[in-house]
């Protein structure tokens, strides 16, 4: 890693145009940050969030192998699609896709992906125009990724703890801050 002067404009101006450093929706200061200490909590937080999705709209299911992000993508599905649905991890397959309203759900798992472009073979174009797409390890296809996706960081805290934190870069901060506005409480709220 070179190093460089944090003051020089010019040399931060290079790195960035070399490609060297994006600007990461981690980066930005999270939206909300909530805790949950049980598989049910968690599938509450995202079944709370669930009715506020729609078409276009894409989450970034961030953290650690085992964290939780199936768990969390499926109290999403499970709410639209009806507490039945069986939402397998889609490790294996990359891709699960959901007949639910008011738009499809495409559930990705992208950590088997080995090439960033193969995703297009999945049809994801599309997808993330007309559903709403769950990925998790988007890391895998970053560039495909847009940028008006909210990040959804899960952190392992204890065994049953984690620490879920949302963010969203740049121009769409506003409208999914407004859109996570009470979402805490309604989750508390929802018994299971
Ligand atoms: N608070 C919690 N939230 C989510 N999952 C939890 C929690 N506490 C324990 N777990 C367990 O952690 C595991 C998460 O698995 P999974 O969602 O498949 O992880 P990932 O998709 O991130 O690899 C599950 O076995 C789940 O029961
Ligand atoms: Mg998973």
């Amino acid at each position: 890693m070179p190093t460089i002067d944090l003051r020089d404009a010019d040399a931060i101006t290079e790195l960035l145009s070399a490609g060297n450093i994006r600007y990461d929706s981690a980066m930005s200061d999270p939206l909300l940050v909530c805790t949950t200490t049980s598989e049910a909590e968690m599938r509450r937080l995202s079944g709370a969030l669930a009715p506020r999705l729609k078409a276009g709209d894409v989450l970034r299911l961030q953290g650690a192998l085992g964290a939780g992000k199936t768990v969390f993508a499926r109290g999403i599905i499970q709410t639209l699609a009806g507490a039945d649905e069986e939402v397998p991890s889609p490790t294996f397959s990359l891709v699960q896709t959901y007949d639910t309203r008011p738009a499809p759900i495409w559930h990705l798992d992208l950590y088997r992906l080995e090439k960033p472009n193969d995703i297009w073979e999945l049809g994801l174009e599309d997808a993330l125009e007309t559903a709403i797409s769950l990925i998790e390890w988007p890391d895998k296809a970053d560039a495909l990724v847009p940028p008006c996706a909210l990040t959804v960081e899960i952190a392992l805290i204890a065994e049953t703890g984690r620490k879920v934190t949302f963010s969203s870069a740049g121009d769409h901060r506003q409208g999914w801050s407004r859109r996570l506005q009470g979402l805490k409480t309604e989750a508390q709220g929802i018994k299971t």
